[in-house]
């Protein structure tokens, strides 16, 4: 059967950044994050199955895949066949609708549009916690671009307390990360209550495009946005009604069951279940540390597109492609002196990020995400061999954005992924005086304009 899909990139606030080994010798993130999934900046991809072919067929924007890209599809594309039982090879053509590599990460929408039409093409499951592990395999942040609206990844694993401290990345253990490290301690930790509402349902209204998926019911739940998600500690954050609209937002939606229009809400997963107990280093419920607890990564969706919109203009200042790749990046994380305290700042950041998104409070969410991307950079600077991913115009940018702050014009903030070009923050009735302030600056060349999307959803129009 052939299958399409269609899957957002995304724009992480707080940023995954940095690799273990687990037991089974499988890449886990070493640190939640959290990110906005985005409109515009989408991958259509098209798979199908087929018994005559002799291999793997992947192009990429007609083209044939790179031998890595390659790898790393096969790589999804066997495992989809282990979880079917079918041996037939794959047709695979895929187009990202932004230029590949100008900044906005198109391994996320890549991995997550193959992941979901690979599954709908070998008839599996296409619940988003199913797919979940089938993106991961492709690209750690692809699991974020299964929701739309904004998300929270909890990477697998117990944290400092579990698996993170038997297994760290540096296996000798000598780089810290150890409890007193990059855990607050039990003083700061006290069990929050868990939460007894629902977690809710997922996005499902709005118009991600052409989709052969029924619309699901409206779901009646909670959004997930319960004390369990957001308390980080007593007396930080008082258990709280949904966010104002919130409701009206689940029942309008943000989209057919985006991840393949199964019956059933397809956005939260249920985070008392999935991440077994309250956790307050992070802010969300499951053990103590940076994990999710269990063996398998979970991924949940803190509000919709319909609860807030966000703009990310992104200002380009190369379009080169980046010479480290963030899979190679992740790999030299741990050889930076600045990791474990990176780490243990994000004990208080994402709770911060997270309540920013509940509140929708865009100083709050600001300031944290421009603290973890200039700590996210200061690990890569300081990584052996150094990981220096700006030009001078990056910084140009940045003291811009700080600038516009400061002169008293539009809130806006930054944070930068693997690469040279600055996102900027902001909301929609803003975007229009940052973004001609930001033309200003020497060394940009283009900015993109890039607002909060849906999550990936299934479409019957096929690539081949
Ligand atoms: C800086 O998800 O691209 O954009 O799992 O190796 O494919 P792989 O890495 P990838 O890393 C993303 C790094 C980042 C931060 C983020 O998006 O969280």
């Amino acid at each position: 059967m052939k299958a399409t899909a269609n899957a957002g990139s995304n724009i992480a606030f707080v940023k995954y950044w940095g690799v273990r080994e687990d037991r089974e010798g499988r890449r886990q993130a070493l640190n939640p994050s959290v990110s906005m999934t985005l409109q515009k900046a989408r991958t259509t991809t098209t798979v199908e199955f087929d018994a005559s072919l002799r291999a793997d067929e992947c192009r990429i924007n007609g083209r044939p895949a790179s031998p890595e890209a390659r790898e790393r599809v096969v790589r999804v594309l066997d495992r989809v066949r282990e979880l079917a039982s079918i041996r037939a090879f794959a047709r695979v053509a895929s187009v990202n609708h932004l230029p590949t590599s100008a900044g906005v990460a198109s391994s996320a929408s890549g991995f997550c549009a193959l992941a979901l039409a690979a599954a709908r093409a070998a008839g599996l499951s296409c619940e988003p916690e199913d797919l979940v592990p089938l993106a991961i395999l492709g690209s750690g942040s692809a699991c974020r671009s299964l929701y739309g609206g904004f998300v929270l990844w909890r990477p697998a694993g117990k944290g400092p307390g579990g698996s993170m401290v038997e297994q760290p990345p540096v296996a000798q253990g000598d780089h810290g990360l150890d409890e007193t490290l990059v855990y607050p301690g039990p003083s700061t930790l006290e069990q929050p209550p868990v939460a007894q509402g629902d977690h809710g349902p997922h996005e499902t209204g709005g118009d991600p495009g052409p989709s052969t998926l029924e619309q699901p019911g409206a779901a009646q739940g909670d959004h997930g946005l319960d004390e369990t998600l957001v308390y980080p500690g007593p007396g930080v954050l008082e258990p709280r009604p949904a966010a104002p609209g919130g409701s009206k937002a689940r029942a309008t939606g943000d989209g057919p069951n985006q991840a393949g229009g199964v019956p059933g809400p397809p956005g939260f997963r249920r985070s008392r279940t999935a991440c077994g107990g309250p956790n307050l280093a992070c802010g969300v419920s499951g053990p103590p540390g940076f994990g999710a607890g269990s063996g398998e990564s979970t991924v949940e969706q803190l509000a919709t597109r319909e609860d807030w919109r966000l703009v990310d203009l992104v200002a380009i200042v190369s379009r080169e492609e980046k010479a480290v790749s963030s899979a190679r990046g992740h790999l030299l994380a741990h050889t930076s002196p600045l990791l474990p305290g990176r780490l243990t700042s994000l004990a208080s950041r994402i709770p911060q990020v997270v309540q920013a998104i509940r509140d929708r409070d865009l100083a709050l969410l600001g300031e944290a995400m421009e603290a973890d991307a200039l700590s996210m950079h200061a690990v890569m600077m300081t990584s052996e061999p150094p990981l220096i991913y700006w030009e001078p115009a990056t910084i140009a940018v940045i003291r811009k954005v700080m600038e516009i702050r400061a002169g008293g014009g539009p809130a806006c903030y930054f944070t930068i992924d693997a690469g040279p070009n600055v996102h900027v923050i902001t909301a929609p009735r803003e975007a229009g005086a940052v973004r001609d302030r930001l033309g200003d600056v020497p060394g940009v060349r283009e900015i993109l304009s890039l607002e909060t999307g849906p999550g990936a959803f299934l479409t019957d129009e096929h690539l081949f």
